[in-house]
């Protein structure tokens, strides 16, 4: 992989540094791959123009260091409720506070990373830029928000903000044949993103006991003969199908014929392999109700468009086939429908397995999706295809998505407090797999919930095998649903605060995996409440030690 961190990031082969360019430094805030992977990208392609660029994970970038800077790119991506990646946190606090400095000096340009069925797409990136702006700096490009099919746009934000790095140096003598087109890109030898490796199914079983209100399953994928690798913490991205009766009820809705030829990005196909393959019909998303708005001529849905609360409430649990039936238009060609829809996009697992005990194996832990809405049933598009719809000759479309930022301590005597409620657990069974071939002395800690002891304790034999041998020390569970009021593993984290701060105290390393909306953010606060009680802290300086933690990557989250 490329370098990332404080060393300029040097692509093989560039021509040397032209003095008479600016020096640009990319910045990226970015939990997942992708923020970094394009950033690096940037740098290479400057570096080849002979802009001496170098990359740097905004987490390793002193903020008061803006004042010295001259060019610099964010690459930026939001989370949850426009939020920003923990690793943008300092930056992004620091350009919003009272002590930001004048920034008038500084040239910048922003590309924001972001998904349109987010209410507060891309809000981050939006963020950065306006406060660049306010506090005086210049945008020299314009801001792109990025939809998750980002290659295009970001290809675009590259090219112009190269052209304009080359313009700032006037008649900087680079002729024009060296410019941006002609920059080599990266080209790794493996599969990737663009290039899925297809994957053979070796298994895929039920998880939950009978009679459980949950289906968890456990699916192993054969990554023989692709070269990739992976590390514990790391996630698999997945192309997923289309369900093929969604995919006719929605032909069959626009009176369409399934077999019409129509392009789909690069690819010439039919309508009915075009919606099961390449086009998202689970989701609904502002840019495609907004085309779908001007072709029908509906006014209601037009006027949803105006209000986005409205429109996010009303968006949530509906989909294509909810669009096309109750805003019909008087025809619609299959190549214009295609056209309207968004890209599918891959999905991510975060790895259940480590590939020093499972070799050529990835082993995921997927929930389906199953809910009803107006009266009909719907599920999330990977879950169900993977519980439903693999034959013995599916292959899985499958690339693996790097995360840095959840990683094992590298001193294997570190202690390790693993909070993972339900599918949260699957990083974790990948920790311990590598904690065991590591024979890693360190204390392990798990802290799992989900709903009913006898059907969801997920991998409970491998868990309780790992607490025998000795290389789990503890497990705490909280299972929801087994007395009259809720337990979760917050909970467990209060009544366990003595534990946790002493553990803390030792060093102890903290990872919270599972659902982003509302776990993550009570295990937070659980979490601040354990060092105000045992450290006697207020709620600042409880803020301030977590904050540290997430510094030294000893709080580290994937959540979803
Ligand atoms: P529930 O479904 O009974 O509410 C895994 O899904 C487990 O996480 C379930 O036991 C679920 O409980 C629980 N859970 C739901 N909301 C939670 C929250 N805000 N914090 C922690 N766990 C939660």
């Amino acid at each position: 992989a490329a370098t990332a961190g404080a060393q300029p990031s040097a692509s093989p082969g560039a021509g040397e540094a032209d003095a008479s360019l600016p020096s640009l430094t990319v910045l990226y805030g970015s939990q997942t791959g992708n923020g970094e992977g394009l950033a690096e990208t940037l740098g290479e392609k400057a570096n080849a123009l002979g802009i001496n660029a170098r990359v740097l994970d905004m987490a390793d970038f002193k903020p008061r260091q803006l004042k010295s800077e001259s060019f610099v790119a964010v690459i930026a991506s939001t989370h949850g409720e426009g939020d920003p990646p923990d690793n943008a946190l300092d930056l992004y606090e620091f350009i919003h506070g009272r002590k930001a400095p004048s920034l008038k000096h500084l040239k910048y340009a922003v590309l924001s990373l972001g998904d349109t069925s987010y209410e507060h797409f891309c809000q981050t990136g939006k963020d950065f830029d306006a406060a660049f702006a306010r506090l005086g700096a210049t945008a020299v490009v314009d801001r792109a928000d990025c939809d998750v099919d980002y290659d295009d746009d970001a290809d675009a934000w590259f090219t112009a903000l190269l052209e304009q790095l080359q313009n700032e140096a006037g008649a900087s003598g680079i002729p024009t044949t060296s410019r941006v087109e002609n920059a080599p890109a990266a080209e790794t030898a493996t599969y990737s993103r663009r290039y899925p490796f297809m994957a053979e199914v070796l298994d895929s079983q039920g998880l939950n006991g009978r009679g459980s209100s949950k289906e968890t399953r456990h699916i192993e994928l054969a990554l023989e003969d692709s070269g990739l690798a992976y590390q514990p913490g790391d996630s698999l991205g997945i192309y997923p199908q289309n369900d093929p009766a969604l995919v006719a009820a929605i032909i069959e809705a626009l009176a369409l014929n399934p077999d019409a030829p129509v392009t789909a990005g690069d690819v010439d196909t039919t309508l009915a392999v075009a919606l099961k393959h390449h086009r998202e019909l689970t989701l609904l998303t502002r840019p495609v109700v907004e085309k779908w708005a001007a072709l029908s001529g509906d006014e209601t849905l037009a006027e949803r468009l105006g209000d986005n609360k409205a429109l996010t409430e009303w968006l949530y649990g509906r989909d294509v086939l909810d669009l096309v039936q109750g805003s019909p238009v008087n025809s619609v060609d299959a190549q214009t429908l295609v056209d309207t829809l968004r890209k599918l996009p891959p999905r991510l697992y975060s790895i259940a397995s480590s590939q020093s005990a499972v070799d050529d194996e990835v082993h995921l832990t997927v929930a389906a999706v199953r809910y009803e809405n107006e009266g009909r049933d719907r599920g999330g598009v990977a879950s169900t295809w993977l519980a439903d719809r693999l034959t013995d000759d599916t292959a899985v479309p499958v690339y693996i998505e790097a995360n840095k930022h959840f990683r094992l301590p590298e001193d294997d005597a570190a202690p390790v407090i693993m909070i993972g409620p339900g599918t949260g657990i699957a990083p974790f069974r990948a920790f311990m797999q590598e904690r065991e071939e590591r024979e890693a002395e360190g204390n392990n800690w798990l802290l799992f919930g989900d709903r009913h002891f006898h059907t969801d304790f997920l991998y409970q034999s491998e868990w309780l095998a790992w607490r025998r041998q000795g290389l789990v020390d503890r497990i705490d569970v909280a299972f929801s649903r087994d007395q009259g009021e809720k337990v979760y593993v917050q909970q467990r984290l209060r009544e366990n605060a003595d534990d946790v701060w002493r553990w803390l105290e030792r060093g102890a390393y903290l990872y919270v995996c599972g659902d982003a909306e509302r776990m993550a953010p009570d295990v937070h606060q659980a979490l601040l409440d354990v060092v105000m009680q045992e450290s006697g802290k207020n709620l600042e300086d409880a803020t301030d030690y977590l904050r540290e933690l997430t510094r030294q990557k000893r709080y580290q989250r994937d959540i979803y």
